[in-house]
């Protein structure tokens, strides 16, 4: 049986990033005897020229009838200014309230020579291998009431979360934790907000079913000066929507590029795998984007959403093979040593998984 992959490329650098990604997949999965059916569908700014709709019933109908999703990313400044249903970024967050996919997960990693083209200091960036459970689908994002009244000068969000809400995506940064260096760090904002409150205090309790975990709690503020002094000493960031959308761009720039991060997307039915970089407009169309987020999140595609974990490690070896060889795109290249186009990096990348051992 083949995997039913809904392919969303999106917008700005977003098709170039899941061209370059799914030559990859391919690749891997031609490698290890898997047929793959990947077939493309508009969301965001494409889907709203091409239909009026930032999410188009047919773009969510096959999404929710595949075996995972993949996005490039949405975001198309012609759009800016625009009410909330003209925008691509709301067809992104319908997609993700459908698929019931709150537990976004984002790792990051230090790989040696990249941090360099970060803000660092070497001995600072080394062992910084850090993951972000983000709940996704509640919090500010989602809150009602919300309204905007520019006329009147008055705008209103609402940040609700529920027992259940902050108890499923704690379960899991849990269980990833206990099968990494077990220290969860919960990042709220409880000497302030309500909804912090009830956030630690679930947190201490779904604590207790997993002894071997350290819990600790840092306030948002604390932890994003952490992350820059200590990025290292950090496992498992376990946090709310907008908390957890800051820090891991914060991680992005830590490592070298925020175009080096890839994100799984998870709930009951089909995961929704996505770099964590937007569309970077200033970049589409000129095959310099960094493709490592898009081809790392096919690898979490492959092993998260689909249990195949093989082809997954083959994908994230040729990765690392790849830049030990020196290839670098614009943003991780250092003074002297020529870059290497998206496209390209992602060859090297497709031709390394075809000459890997099965
Ligand atoms: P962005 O992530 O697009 O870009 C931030 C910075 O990182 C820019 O300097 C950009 O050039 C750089 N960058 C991002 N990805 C890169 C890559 N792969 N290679 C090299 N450099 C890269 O964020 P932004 O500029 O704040 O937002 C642009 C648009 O993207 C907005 O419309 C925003 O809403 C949208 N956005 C979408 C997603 C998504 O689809 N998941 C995520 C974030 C932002
Ligand atoms: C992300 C993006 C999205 C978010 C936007 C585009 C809605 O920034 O995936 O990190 O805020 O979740
Ligand atoms: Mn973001």
């Amino acid at each position: 049986m083949a995997l039913r992959i809904a392919v969303l490329p999106g917008d700005g650098i977003g098709p170039e990033v899941t061209r370059a990604a799914l030559g990859v997949l391919r690749a891997a999965c031609s490698l290890g005897g898997i047929d793959v059916e990947a077939a493309e569908y508009p969301i965001g700014g494409a889907a709203l020229r091409a239909t009026g709709s930032p999410l188009p019933d047919a773009t969510l109908a096959a999404c929710l009838a595949s075996d995972a999703v993949f996005l490039g990313a949405v975001g198309d400044p012609a759009f800016d200014g625009e009410p909330r249903e003209r925008k691509p970024e709301t067809g992104l967050l319908r997609l993700r309230k459908s698929l019931g996919v709150f537990a976004n997960v984002r790792p990051a990693k230090a790989v040696p020579g990249l941090s360099a083209a970060g803000p660092l200091k070497p001995e600072i960036a080394a062992g910084l291998d850090l993951v972000v459970f983000r709940e996704l689908t509640g919090g500010l994002y989602f809150g009602e009431p919300r309204s905007l009244d520019l006329a009147a000068g008055r705008a209103v969000n609402t940040l609700p979360y529920t027992r259940e809400e902050v108890e499923r995506i704690a379960e899991l940064a849990f269980r990833a934790s206990e099968g990494r260096r077990g220290l969860v760090t919960s990042v709220d904002k409880a000497n302030v907000l309500e909804t912090s409150v009830l956030w630690r205090r679930v947190v201490e309790e779904v604590a207790t079913r997993h002894p071997a975990v350290r819990l600790e709690h840092q306030y948002v503020d604390s932890c994003a000066m952490a992350l820059v002094l200590t990025p290292s000493r950090f496992d498992v960031l376990l946090t709310e929507n907008l908390f957890g959308d800051i820090l891991s761009d914060l991680a992005g720039a830590l490592v070298g590029s925020l175009g080096l991060l890839p994100s799984a997307s998870l709930g009951a039915g089909p995961g929704l795998f996505e770099p964590v970089h937007g569309s970077a407009p200033t970049l589409a169309g000129k095959d310099v984007a960094n493709p490592i987020g898009a081809i790392l999140s096919m690898a979490m595609l492959l092993r998260d959403g689909c249990a195949l974990p093989r082809p997954a490690a083959v994908i994230e070896a040729a990765v690392e093979k790849v830049l030990a060889e020196g290839l670098r795109t614009p943003d991780l290249a250092t003074p002297g040593s020529p870059a290497t186009s998206c496209s390209a990096f992602a060859k090297a990348v497709a031709g390394s998984v075809a000459g890997s051992v099965a």
